[in-house]
């Protein structure tokens, strides 16, 4: 069965918590998990330990879990990588991937990601050696879908175009300025393609105290940051939280139990704008 993830925790720099917070992320009803194989700032096995332990006590089946992961160039590494830096990209590509699934104690994953094309703009000869090498791993049925970050639209359009096994995925930072990335969410809409976004909350800062929202947030009953993540929930993005307080992980899934007007909707689109 094929999961659309709806609402996922990220485990970003949480180090030696990762392993407890996504034990309380499991425990607070999330099922949709995203890492990354970048010590540097994740702690992949740490997140694969509590995935496991809750397998091993009948907490969840892995089946009803959604496990993201992501391929990083060296440039986003630190001296911890997880592959060896002298062998081909596509060869990086697989032994980063294998080592993945070690650290997540499983034998496919839900989603694989490319943490960013290797420049700013364009799609270089080294984005499509790698996302030639996560087309096998797709083929193999062991990422069970692929997925990029970190794009602009252009970058998606050529890849797009590029790619045999299409990204059913973009992981990007959501900025509300952007009218929440409205440009690469058109693409990604067109084409079929769910998008996840990542710091809706710290990077729109503004939003959460501007009076529209808290306006909105006591129509509700609720908290900015959940006005925030129901818009985007709505909009048809998957977002992210990375909170590391339990009431916080509670008040943010609950965020699906209300729904704004499409008059509300619009307010939230234009706030930031
Ligand atoms: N692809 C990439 O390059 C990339 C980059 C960055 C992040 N990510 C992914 O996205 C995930 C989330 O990152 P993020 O930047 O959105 O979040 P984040 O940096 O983990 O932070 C959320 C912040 O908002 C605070 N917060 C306050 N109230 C909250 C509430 N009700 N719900 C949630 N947070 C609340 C949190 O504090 P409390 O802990 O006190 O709640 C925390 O300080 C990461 O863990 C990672 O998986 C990906």
């Amino acid at each position: 069965m094929n999961i659309i993830p709806k609402f996922m925790y990220g485990t970003a720099w949480k180090e030696g918590r990762t392993s407890s917070l996504v034990t309380t992320a499991l425990n607070a009803g999330f099922r949709e998990f995203d890492t990354a194989n970048q010590r540097k700032h994740y702690f992949e096995a740490g997140m694969g330990e509590a995935i496991q332990a809750a397998i091993v006590a009948g907490q969840v089946y892995r089946e009803e879990l959604f496990i993201q992961t992501k391929f990083t160039y060296q440039r986003g590494q630190d001296h911890r990588l997880p592959y060896d830096p002298a062998a081909s990209l596509s060869k990086q590509v697989e032994q980063s991937f294998a080592s993945s699934l070690e650290h997540l104690h499983t034998d496919y994953v839900d989603a694989y990601i490319l943490h960013g094309p290797v420049a700013q703009r364009d799609i270089y000869p080294e984005d499509k050696e790698v996302w030639r090498a996560m087309e096998l791993l797709h083929d193999q049925k062991i990422a069970r879908t692929l997925g990029v970050s970190n794009v602009s639209l252009q970058q998606l359009e050529l890849l797009f175009e590029f790619a045999k096994v299409k990204p059913k995925f973009v992981q990007n930072r959501c900025y509300a300025v952007t009218r929440w990335d409205s440009d690469v969410r058109r693409f990604c809409k067109k084409n079929d393609i769910i998008y996840q976004g990542f710091s809706l909350l710290t990077a729109n800062q503004q939003v959460l105290t501007s009076g529209a929202i808290v306006k909105l947030a006591e129509k509700y009953k609720t908290g900015a940051e959940q006005i925030v993540f129901r818009f985007a929930q709505q909009i048809g993005m998957c977002p992210l939280t990375g909170t590391s307080n339990s009431e916080h992980m509670k008040a943010d899934l609950a965020s699906a139990q209300f729904s704004l007007t499409a008059a509300e909707m619009t307010v939230v689109e234009n706030t930031g704008v």
